[in-house]
Protein backbone atom coordinates (compact mmCIF):
# COMPACT_ATOMS: atom_id res chain seq x y z
CA UNK A 1 0.00 0.00 0.00
CA UNK A 2 1.04 3.68 -0.86
CA UNK A 3 1.11 6.28 1.73
CA UNK A 4 1.28 9.34 0.26
CA UNK A 5 -2.08 10.13 0.33
CA UNK A 6 -3.04 12.76 3.05
CA UNK A 7 -6.16 14.01 4.26
CA UNK A 8 -6.73 16.88 6.50
CA UNK A 9 -10.70 17.59 8.16
CA UNK A 10 -11.40 21.24 9.00
CA UNK A 11 -14.08 20.17 11.96
CA UNK A 12 -13.70 23.87 13.25
CA UNK A 13 -14.88 25.33 9.57
CA UNK A 14 -18.02 23.68 9.62
CA UNK A 15 -20.92 25.91 8.24
CA UNK A 16 -23.04 24.53 5.73
CA UNK A 17 -25.32 21.71 6.09
CA UNK A 18 -25.37 18.70 3.14
CA UNK A 19 -29.03 18.63 2.46
CA UNK A 20 -30.69 15.36 2.47
CA UNK A 21 -32.42 15.90 -0.59
CA UNK A 22 -29.04 15.08 -2.26
CA UNK A 23 -29.67 11.86 -1.97
CA UNK A 24 -32.94 12.58 -4.12
CA UNK A 25 -34.32 9.67 -6.53
CA UNK A 26 -36.05 9.72 -9.46
CA UNK A 27 -39.09 7.56 -11.23
CA UNK A 28 -40.13 7.52 -14.42
CA UNK A 29 -43.06 5.80 -16.76
CA UNK A 30 -40.55 3.75 -18.16
CA UNK A 31 -39.37 0.51 -18.59
CA UNK A 32 -39.89 -1.30 -16.00
CA UNK A 33 -39.43 1.09 -13.13
CA UNK A 34 -42.79 1.69 -11.91
CA UNK A 35 -44.93 -0.89 -13.84
CA UNK A 36 -43.25 -4.38 -12.38
CA UNK A 37 -41.08 -1.84 -10.01
CA UNK A 38 -42.76 0.02 -7.25
CA UNK A 39 -46.65 -1.10 -8.50
CA UNK A 40 -47.51 -4.46 -9.11
CA UNK A 41 -51.12 -3.90 -9.67
CA UNK A 42 -54.21 -3.61 -7.22
CA UNK A 43 -55.23 -6.64 -6.82
CA UNK A 44 -51.87 -8.62 -6.99
CA UNK A 45 -52.66 -11.29 -4.18
CA UNK A 46 -49.02 -12.50 -4.88
CA UNK A 47 -46.85 -9.88 -3.88
CA UNK A 48 -47.55 -8.62 -0.51
CA UNK A 49 -48.32 -4.84 -1.45
CA UNK A 50 -50.82 -2.00 0.00
CA UNK A 51 -52.40 -0.33 -2.64
CA UNK A 52 -50.47 -1.88 -5.31
CA UNK A 53 -47.17 -0.60 -4.24
CA UNK A 54 -44.93 -3.37 -3.14
CA UNK A 55 -44.06 -3.37 0.39
CA UNK A 56 -40.45 -4.90 0.23
CA UNK A 57 -39.61 -2.02 -1.78
CA UNK A 58 -41.27 0.43 0.41
CA UNK A 59 -38.85 -1.43 3.51
CA UNK A 60 -35.76 -0.73 1.71
CA UNK A 61 -36.25 2.60 0.71
CA UNK A 62 -37.12 3.48 3.80
CA UNK A 63 -34.39 1.91 5.58
CA UNK A 64 -32.13 3.75 2.64
CA UNK A 65 -33.66 7.31 3.83
CA UNK A 66 -34.93 8.54 0.69
CA UNK A 67 -35.51 11.93 1.13
CA UNK A 68 -37.38 12.67 -2.16
CA UNK A 69 -38.88 10.84 -5.26
CA UNK A 70 -38.92 12.56 -8.65
CA UNK A 71 -41.47 11.95 -10.83
CA UNK A 72 -43.33 11.13 -13.55
CA UNK A 73 -40.38 12.22 -15.98
CA UNK A 74 -37.58 12.71 -17.33
CA UNK A 75 -38.86 13.22 -21.20
CA UNK A 76 -42.31 11.25 -20.23
CA UNK A 77 -43.19 14.11 -18.36
CA UNK A 78 -43.46 16.54 -21.02
CA UNK A 79 -46.01 14.01 -22.52
CA UNK A 80 -47.88 13.55 -19.54
CA UNK A 81 -51.14 14.95 -18.90
CA UNK A 82 -52.01 14.24 -15.50
CA UNK A 83 -55.64 14.34 -15.77
CA UNK A 84 -55.11 11.49 -17.41
CA UNK A 85 -54.24 9.44 -14.37
CA UNK A 86 -57.00 10.79 -11.75
CA UNK A 87 -60.33 9.06 -11.20
CA UNK A 88 -61.66 5.77 -11.75
CA UNK A 89 -59.20 3.54 -13.10
CA UNK A 90 -60.99 1.60 -15.67
CA UNK A 91 -61.95 5.32 -16.93
CA UNK A 92 -58.49 6.13 -17.70
CA UNK A 93 -57.67 6.67 -21.50
CA UNK A 94 -54.66 4.21 -22.69
CA UNK A 95 -51.77 6.40 -24.07
CA UNK A 96 -48.49 5.43 -25.75
CA UNK A 97 -45.60 5.78 -24.42
CA UNK A 98 -43.21 7.10 -27.24
CA UNK A 99 -40.12 8.06 -25.54
CA UNK A 100 -39.45 4.69 -23.57
CA UNK A 101 -39.81 1.49 -25.74
CA UNK A 102 -43.94 2.55 -27.69
CA UNK A 103 -45.56 0.89 -24.76
CA UNK A 104 -49.04 1.27 -23.38
CA UNK A 105 -49.43 3.54 -20.74
CA UNK A 106 -52.86 2.48 -19.07
CA UNK A 107 -52.63 5.51 -16.73
CA UNK A 108 -53.30 3.31 -13.77
CA UNK A 109 -50.53 4.78 -11.54
CA UNK A 110 -51.00 8.45 -11.40
CA UNK A 111 -51.32 11.41 -9.34
CA UNK A 112 -53.07 9.77 -6.37
CA UNK A 113 -51.05 6.64 -6.84
CA UNK A 114 -47.53 8.37 -6.42
CA UNK A 115 -48.56 10.91 -3.93
CA UNK A 116 -50.09 8.07 -1.88
CA UNK A 117 -47.48 6.38 -2.34
CA UNK A 118 -44.98 9.20 -1.36
CA UNK A 119 -47.03 9.61 2.43
CA UNK A 120 -46.14 5.54 2.56
CA UNK A 121 -42.21 6.32 1.77
CA UNK A 122 -42.06 9.20 3.96
CA UNK A 123 -40.65 10.81 1.10
CA UNK A 124 -41.42 14.31 -0.57
CA UNK A 125 -42.62 14.04 -3.67
CA UNK A 126 -40.57 16.12 -6.38
CA UNK A 127 -43.66 16.55 -9.28
CA UNK A 128 -42.47 17.26 -13.06
CA UNK A 129 -44.32 19.45 -14.90
CA UNK A 130 -45.37 19.37 -18.61
CA UNK A 131 -44.20 22.63 -20.44
CA UNK A 132 -43.61 21.30 -23.53
CA UNK A 133 -47.00 19.91 -24.44
CA UNK A 134 -48.65 20.63 -21.77
CA UNK A 135 -50.48 24.21 -20.76
CA UNK A 136 -50.12 26.93 -18.70
CA UNK A 137 -53.45 26.20 -17.31
CA UNK A 138 -52.87 22.43 -17.21
CA UNK A 139 -49.93 23.13 -14.28
CA UNK A 140 -51.75 25.61 -12.90
CA UNK A 141 -54.57 23.03 -12.19
CA UNK A 142 -51.97 20.13 -10.89
CA UNK A 143 -50.55 22.39 -8.47
CA UNK A 144 -54.37 23.61 -7.56
CA UNK A 145 -55.62 19.79 -7.39
CA UNK A 146 -52.67 18.76 -5.50
CA UNK A 147 -51.96 21.79 -2.82
CA UNK A 148 -55.27 23.52 -2.37
CA UNK A 149 -57.24 23.02 1.21
CA UNK A 150 -61.04 23.53 -0.38
CA UNK A 151 -63.55 25.25 -2.27
CA UNK A 152 -61.65 25.43 -5.39
CA UNK A 153 -62.43 23.30 -8.77
CA UNK A 154 -59.54 21.93 -9.16
CA UNK A 155 -59.53 20.42 -4.87
CA UNK A 156 -63.16 19.44 -5.14
CA UNK A 157 -62.36 17.60 -7.76
CA UNK A 158 -59.36 16.19 -5.69
CA UNK A 159 -61.95 15.75 -2.88
CA UNK A 160 -64.46 13.93 -5.09
CA UNK A 161 -61.65 10.99 -6.01
CA UNK A 162 -61.21 10.56 -2.69
CA UNK A 163 -58.80 12.62 -1.46
CA UNK A 164 -59.78 14.94 1.51
CA UNK A 165 -56.53 16.67 2.31
CA UNK A 166 -54.11 18.06 0.47
CA UNK A 167 -50.61 16.59 0.02
CA UNK A 168 -49.11 20.06 -0.12
CA UNK A 169 -46.07 19.21 -2.63
CA UNK A 170 -43.18 21.59 -2.31
CA UNK A 171 -40.59 20.68 -5.15
CA UNK A 172 -42.25 21.58 -8.69
CA UNK A 173 -39.94 20.78 -12.22
CA UNK A 174 -40.81 23.22 -14.90
CA UNK A 175 -39.86 20.66 -17.70
CA UNK A 176 -37.43 18.30 -18.40
CA UNK A 177 -34.56 18.80 -20.90
CA UNK A 178 -36.30 21.53 -22.36
CA UNK A 179 -33.07 21.66 -24.83
CA UNK A 180 -33.67 17.93 -25.75
CA UNK A 181 -36.76 16.08 -25.38
CA UNK A 182 -38.61 18.38 -23.75
CA UNK A 183 -39.37 20.66 -27.13
CA UNK A 184 -35.84 21.17 -28.45
CA UNK A 185 -36.30 24.82 -27.10
CA UNK A 186 -33.27 27.44 -27.26
CA UNK A 187 -32.43 29.00 -24.03
CA UNK A 188 -33.88 32.59 -24.15
CA UNK A 189 -36.82 31.21 -25.18
CA UNK A 190 -37.51 28.59 -22.63
CA UNK A 191 -36.49 31.33 -19.80
CA UNK A 192 -39.20 33.42 -20.93
CA UNK A 193 -41.78 29.97 -20.83
CA UNK A 194 -40.20 29.44 -17.48
CA UNK A 195 -41.58 32.88 -16.52
CA UNK A 196 -45.09 32.27 -17.82
CA UNK A 197 -45.51 28.98 -16.63
CA UNK A 198 -43.97 29.75 -13.03
CA UNK A 199 -46.21 32.77 -12.38
CA UNK A 200 -49.45 30.84 -12.61
CA UNK A 201 -48.03 27.88 -10.23
CA UNK A 202 -49.66 29.82 -6.36
CA UNK A 203 -46.63 29.68 -4.19
CA UNK A 204 -48.15 29.24 -0.74
CA UNK A 205 -47.86 25.43 0.07
CA UNK A 206 -49.41 24.80 3.46
CA UNK A 207 -47.55 27.09 5.45
CA UNK A 208 -44.71 27.54 3.51
CA UNK A 209 -43.68 28.74 -0.03
CA UNK A 210 -43.42 26.21 -3.28
CA UNK A 211 -40.28 25.59 -4.89
CA UNK A 212 -39.46 25.90 -8.31
CA UNK A 213 -37.43 24.20 -10.34
CA UNK A 214 -35.84 25.48 -14.07
CA UNK A 215 -35.17 22.92 -16.80
CA UNK A 216 -30.98 22.93 -16.77
CA UNK A 217 -28.38 22.74 -18.71
CA UNK A 218 -26.92 19.43 -19.67
CA UNK A 219 -23.19 18.80 -18.90
CA UNK A 220 -21.20 21.37 -19.73
CA UNK A 221 -23.46 23.57 -21.60
CA UNK A 222 -23.02 26.98 -19.68
CA UNK A 223 -24.91 29.39 -21.91
CA UNK A 224 -27.81 27.69 -20.70
CA UNK A 225 -27.19 28.21 -17.25
CA UNK A 226 -26.01 31.70 -18.17
CA UNK A 227 -28.90 32.78 -20.13
CA UNK A 228 -31.44 31.43 -17.39
CA UNK A 229 -29.76 33.45 -14.13
CA UNK A 230 -29.83 36.27 -16.37
CA UNK A 231 -33.21 36.20 -17.52
CA UNK A 232 -35.08 34.58 -14.32
CA UNK A 233 -35.25 36.04 -11.01
CA UNK A 234 -34.40 34.33 -8.24
CA UNK A 235 -38.01 35.61 -7.16
CA UNK A 236 -39.44 33.28 -9.75
CA UNK A 237 -37.06 30.31 -9.80
CA UNK A 238 -36.11 28.30 -6.36
CA UNK A 239 -34.07 25.77 -7.90
CA UNK A 240 -31.93 25.16 -10.85
CA UNK A 241 -31.33 22.06 -12.98
CA UNK A 242 -28.49 20.16 -14.32
CA UNK A 243 -28.15 16.62 -15.41
CA UNK A 244 -24.68 14.70 -16.21
CA UNK A 245 -24.66 11.12 -16.78
CA UNK A 246 -21.86 8.85 -16.95
CA UNK A 247 -21.31 7.60 -20.10
CA UNK A 248 -19.26 6.88 -23.00
CA UNK A 249 -21.07 7.05 -26.34
CA UNK A 250 -24.91 8.28 -26.90
CA UNK A 251 -25.23 5.39 -29.87
CA UNK A 252 -27.46 2.10 -29.04
CA UNK A 253 -25.66 -0.60 -28.05
CA UNK A 254 -22.21 1.24 -28.15
CA UNK A 255 -22.24 2.15 -24.68
CA UNK A 256 -20.32 -0.55 -22.36
CA UNK A 257 -21.44 -3.37 -20.99
CA UNK A 258 -23.02 -2.82 -17.48
CA UNK A 259 -21.16 -6.14 -16.52
CA UNK A 260 -18.22 -7.05 -18.97
CA UNK A 261 -16.73 -3.98 -18.97
CA UNK A 262 -12.99 -3.67 -19.88
CA UNK A 263 -10.41 -1.96 -17.76
CA UNK A 264 -10.45 1.36 -20.13
CA UNK A 265 -14.04 1.45 -20.18
CA UNK A 266 -13.59 1.59 -16.46
CA UNK A 267 -11.16 3.81 -15.97
CA UNK A 268 -13.42 6.17 -18.78
CA UNK A 269 -16.67 5.74 -17.15
CA UNK A 270 -15.06 7.34 -13.70
CA UNK A 271 -13.37 10.13 -15.64
CA UNK A 272 -17.00 11.05 -16.46
CA UNK A 273 -18.23 10.59 -12.86
CA UNK A 274 -15.28 12.66 -11.35
CA UNK A 275 -16.16 15.49 -14.12
CA UNK A 276 -18.87 16.68 -11.73
CA UNK A 277 -16.57 18.37 -9.65
CA UNK A 278 -15.29 20.34 -12.52
CA UNK A 279 -19.11 21.07 -13.66
CA UNK A 280 -20.35 21.53 -10.46
CA UNK A 281 -17.98 24.42 -9.98
CA UNK A 282 -18.09 25.71 -13.62
CA UNK A 283 -22.53 26.26 -13.69
CA UNK A 284 -21.98 27.46 -10.04
CA UNK A 285 -19.34 30.35 -11.03
CA UNK A 286 -21.93 31.13 -13.49
CA UNK A 287 -24.54 31.51 -10.82
CA UNK A 288 -22.35 33.64 -8.61
CA UNK A 289 -22.11 36.18 -10.81
CA UNK A 290 -26.28 36.73 -11.02
CA UNK A 291 -27.00 35.15 -7.29
CA UNK A 292 -24.01 35.75 -5.23
CA UNK A 293 -26.02 35.86 -1.92
CA UNK A 294 -26.88 31.82 -3.37
CA UNK A 295 -30.85 31.99 -3.07
CA UNK A 296 -31.23 29.63 -6.18
CA UNK A 297 -30.13 26.13 -5.50
CA UNK A 298 -28.63 23.91 -7.55
CA UNK A 299 -30.15 20.50 -8.46
CA UNK A 300 -28.50 17.63 -10.21
CA UNK A 301 -31.88 15.87 -10.89
CA UNK A 302 -30.42 13.39 -13.32
CA UNK A 303 -26.95 11.71 -12.49
CA UNK A 304 -25.33 8.15 -12.76
CA UNK A 305 -23.70 5.41 -14.78
CA UNK A 306 -25.85 4.80 -18.24
CA UNK A 307 -24.70 1.45 -20.03
CA UNK A 308 -26.02 -0.98 -22.53
CA UNK A 309 -28.99 -3.18 -21.68
CA UNK A 310 -28.71 -6.27 -20.46
CA UNK A 311 -28.60 -8.76 -23.69
CA UNK A 312 -32.34 -9.69 -24.00
CA UNK A 313 -34.27 -6.97 -22.83
CA UNK A 314 -36.11 -4.25 -24.51
CA UNK A 315 -33.47 -1.42 -25.50
CA UNK A 316 -36.60 0.71 -24.92
CA UNK A 317 -36.36 -0.19 -20.73
CA UNK A 318 -32.75 0.76 -19.92
CA UNK A 319 -32.24 -2.04 -18.00
CA UNK A 320 -29.03 -2.39 -16.74
CA UNK A 321 -27.24 -4.57 -14.09
CA UNK A 322 -25.09 -2.67 -11.12
CA UNK A 323 -21.51 -3.51 -10.01
CA UNK A 324 -18.97 -2.22 -7.53
CA UNK A 325 -18.20 0.13 -10.49
CA UNK A 326 -21.75 1.94 -9.66
CA UNK A 327 -20.41 1.30 -5.89
CA UNK A 328 -17.32 3.64 -5.92
CA UNK A 329 -19.64 5.75 -9.05
CA UNK A 330 -22.21 6.16 -6.18
CA UNK A 331 -19.84 7.08 -3.10
CA UNK A 332 -17.16 9.47 -4.93
CA UNK A 333 -20.06 11.39 -6.75
CA UNK A 334 -22.25 11.98 -3.36
CA UNK A 335 -18.60 12.94 -1.68
CA UNK A 336 -18.51 15.86 -4.49
CA UNK A 337 -21.97 16.91 -3.70
CA UNK A 338 -21.02 17.21 -0.39
CA UNK A 339 -18.47 19.35 -1.26
CA UNK A 340 -20.42 21.94 -2.87
CA UNK A 341 -23.39 21.53 -0.22
CA UNK A 342 -23.74 25.22 -0.20
CA UNK A 343 -25.25 26.07 -4.05
CA UNK A 344 -25.99 21.62 -5.04
CA UNK A 345 -29.03 21.26 -2.26
CA UNK A 346 -31.03 18.44 -4.26
CA UNK A 347 -29.82 16.18 -6.91
CA UNK A 348 -31.90 12.84 -8.45
CA UNK A 349 -30.19 9.06 -8.94
CA UNK A 350 -31.40 8.38 -12.13
CA UNK A 351 -33.25 5.81 -11.23
CA UNK A 352 -34.49 3.98 -8.52
CA UNK A 353 -35.70 0.84 -9.93
CA UNK A 354 -34.95 -1.49 -12.67
CA UNK A 355 -33.35 1.81 -14.80
CA UNK A 356 -30.19 2.90 -15.27
CA UNK A 357 -28.14 2.83 -12.14
CA UNK A 358 -30.92 1.57 -10.04
CA UNK A 359 -30.59 0.79 -6.20
CA UNK A 360 -33.48 -1.45 -6.58
CA UNK A 361 -34.08 -4.60 -9.13
CA UNK A 362 -36.92 -6.77 -9.23
CA UNK A 363 -37.69 -9.97 -10.77
CA UNK A 364 -41.09 -11.47 -10.03
CA UNK A 365 -41.55 -11.42 -6.26
CA UNK A 366 -37.75 -11.05 -5.55
CA UNK A 367 -35.98 -7.72 -5.27
CA UNK A 368 -31.80 -7.20 -5.35
CA UNK A 369 -30.47 -4.52 -3.35
CA UNK A 370 -27.55 -3.14 -5.99
CA UNK A 371 -24.42 -2.25 -4.60
CA UNK A 372 -25.34 1.56 -5.27
CA UNK A 373 -28.49 0.68 -2.49
CA UNK A 374 -25.71 -0.35 -0.07
CA UNK A 375 -23.39 2.93 -0.92
CA UNK A 376 -27.00 5.08 -0.19
CA UNK A 377 -28.04 3.20 2.64
CA UNK A 378 -24.10 3.62 4.32
CA UNK A 379 -23.98 7.39 3.73
CA UNK A 380 -27.37 8.74 4.82
CA UNK A 381 -25.65 9.33 7.82
CA UNK A 382 -24.23 12.48 6.33
CA UNK A 383 -28.01 13.65 5.46
CA UNK A 384 -28.70 16.80 6.88
CA UNK A 385 -25.52 17.03 9.08
CA UNK A 386 -22.56 19.80 8.71
CA UNK A 387 -20.18 19.34 6.00
CA UNK A 388 -16.20 19.30 7.48
CA UNK A 389 -14.77 20.66 4.79
CA UNK A 390 -11.66 18.52 4.24
CA UNK A 391 -8.24 18.86 2.29
CA UNK A 392 -7.30 15.60 0.17
CA UNK A 393 -4.04 14.90 -1.26
CA UNK A 394 -4.67 11.34 -3.58
CA UNK A 395 -2.27 9.04 -4.95
CA UNK A 396 -2.84 8.47 -8.65
CA UNK A 397 -5.32 5.57 -10.18
CA UNK A 398 -3.52 5.88 -13.49
CA UNK A 399 -4.71 4.05 -17.26
CA UNK A 400 -1.92 4.89 -19.37
CA UNK A 401 -0.84 8.35 -19.90
CA UNK A 402 -4.13 9.32 -18.04
CA UNK A 403 -4.91 9.50 -14.37
CA UNK A 404 -7.81 9.96 -11.68
CA UNK A 405 -6.96 10.89 -7.98
CA UNK A 406 -7.32 7.42 -6.63
CA UNK A 407 -9.27 8.28 -3.38
CA UNK A 408 -12.18 10.57 -2.38
CA UNK A 409 -13.16 11.50 0.95
CA UNK A 410 -16.00 13.62 2.13
CA UNK A 411 -16.73 14.07 6.38
CA UNK A 412 -19.52 15.85 8.25
CA UNK A 413 -20.93 16.05 11.98
CA UNK A 414 -24.77 14.53 12.32
CA UNK A 415 -26.99 16.87 15.24
CA UNK A 416 -25.84 13.92 18.03
CA UNK A 417 -22.35 15.18 17.70
CA UNK A 418 -21.05 12.26 15.88
CA UNK A 419 -18.28 12.76 13.33
CA UNK A 420 -18.69 10.52 9.95
CA UNK A 421 -15.94 9.94 7.43
CA UNK A 422 -16.43 8.50 3.72
CA UNK A 423 -14.02 7.35 1.86
CA UNK A 424 -13.70 5.61 -1.84
CA UNK A 425 -10.54 4.23 -3.65
CA UNK A 426 -11.66 3.66 -7.09
CA UNK A 427 -8.68 1.61 -7.98
CA UNK A 428 -9.40 -1.49 -9.07
CA UNK A 429 -6.43 -3.17 -8.30
CA UNK A 430 -4.31 -1.41 -5.96
CA UNK A 431 -4.92 -0.79 -1.82
CA UNK A 432 -4.33 3.00 -0.08
CA UNK A 433 -3.41 3.97 2.66
CA UNK A 434 -4.65 6.92 3.82
CA UNK A 435 -3.19 9.17 7.10
CA UNK A 436 -6.07 11.59 8.00
CA UNK A 437 -5.36 14.20 10.39
CA UNK A 438 -8.19 14.73 12.68
CA UNK A 439 -7.61 18.47 13.51
CA UNK A 440 -8.86 18.37 17.51
CA UNK A 441 -11.78 16.24 16.65
CA UNK A 442 -12.36 14.47 19.62
CA UNK A 443 -13.84 10.89 19.11
CA UNK A 444 -15.43 8.36 21.83
CA UNK A 445 -14.68 5.55 19.75
CA UNK A 446 -14.10 4.20 16.03
CA UNK A 447 -16.50 1.77 13.82
CA UNK A 448 -17.01 1.55 10.55
CA UNK A 449 -18.65 -0.40 7.55
CA UNK A 450 -16.98 -1.19 4.31
CA UNK A 451 -18.74 -2.55 0.77
CA UNK A 452 -16.13 -4.07 -1.43
CA UNK A 453 -15.61 -7.54 -3.54
CA UNK A 454 -12.63 -8.92 -5.40
CA UNK A 455 -12.99 -7.84 -9.07
CA UNK A 456 -15.03 -4.15 -10.28
CA UNK A 457 -17.01 -6.11 -12.12
CA UNK A 458 -18.22 -7.87 -9.18
CA UNK A 459 -22.44 -7.68 -8.56
CA UNK A 460 -25.19 -9.21 -6.91
CA UNK A 461 -27.69 -11.46 -8.88
CA UNK A 462 -30.88 -13.55 -8.41
CA UNK A 463 -29.27 -16.52 -7.47
CA UNK A 464 -26.42 -15.13 -4.94
CA UNK A 465 -28.50 -11.61 -3.63
CA UNK A 466 -25.75 -11.06 -1.02
CA UNK A 467 -22.64 -11.20 -2.72
CA UNK A 468 -21.59 -7.49 -2.33
CA UNK A 469 -23.24 -6.06 1.34
CA UNK A 470 -21.39 -3.76 3.81
CA UNK A 471 -19.78 -5.59 6.51
CA UNK A 472 -17.59 -4.34 9.65
CA UNK A 473 -14.64 -2.82 8.43
CA UNK A 474 -11.60 -2.85 10.71
CA UNK A 475 -8.92 -1.26 8.55
CA UNK A 476 -8.85 1.97 10.60
CA UNK A 477 -6.68 3.10 13.35
CA UNK A 478 -6.51 5.77 15.29
CA UNK A 479 -3.65 7.37 18.00
CA UNK A 480 -4.29 10.65 19.53
CA UNK A 481 -5.14 13.00 16.67
CA UNK A 482 -4.47 10.85 13.59
CA UNK A 483 -6.34 8.33 11.70
CA UNK A 484 -4.92 5.45 9.26
CA UNK A 485 -6.82 3.88 7.23
CA UNK A 486 -6.07 1.10 4.68
CA UNK A 487 -8.87 1.00 1.58
CA UNK A 488 -8.79 -2.59 -0.08
CA UNK A 489 -9.01 -2.29 -4.18
CA UNK A 490 -12.05 -0.40 -5.14
CA UNK A 491 -14.12 0.17 -1.94
CA UNK A 492 -16.18 2.43 0.08
CA UNK A 493 -15.87 2.64 3.72
CA UNK A 494 -17.58 4.77 6.17
CA UNK A 495 -16.33 5.31 9.49
CA UNK A 496 -18.28 6.84 12.71
CA UNK A 497 -15.94 8.72 15.52
O1 LIG B 1 -33.32 8.97 -17.19
C1 LIG B 1 -33.59 8.68 -18.52
C2 LIG B 1 -33.74 9.92 -19.39
O2 LIG B 1 -32.54 10.60 -19.45
C3 LIG B 1 -34.71 10.95 -18.89
O3 LIG B 1 -36.02 10.68 -19.24
C4 LIG B 1 -34.24 12.21 -19.57
O4 LIG B 1 -34.53 13.36 -18.83
C5 LIG B 1 -32.75 11.98 -19.73
O5 LIG B 1 -32.36 12.26 -21.03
Amino acid sequence: ASAQNKVTINAGDGKTVISKHIYGHFAEHLGRSIYDGFYVGDNNTKIPNKNGVRLDVVNALKKMKIPNLRWPGGCFADTYHWKDGIGPKAKRPKIVNTWWGGVTEDNSFGTHDFLNMCELLGTEPYLAGNVGSGTVQELSDWVQYVNFEKNSPMANLRQQNGRQAPWNVKYWGVANEAWGCGGNMKPDYYANLYRQYSTFMNNKVGDGKIFRIASGASDNDYTWTETLMKNIPSTMMEGLAMHHYSVLSWGEGKKSSATQFTDEEYFKTMQQALLMDELIEKHSAVMDKYDPEKKVALIVDEWGGWYNVEPGTNPGFLYQQNTMRDAVLAGSTLNIFHKHAERVRMANLAQAINVLQAVILTKGDKILLTPTYHVLEMYNVHQDATLLPVSVKSDDFTFGKDKLPAVSVSASRDKAGKVHISLVNIDPTKPQEISVDLNGIKSSGLTGRILTSANVRDHNTFENLTKIKPVAFNGAKLSSDKLTVTLPPVSVVVLEL
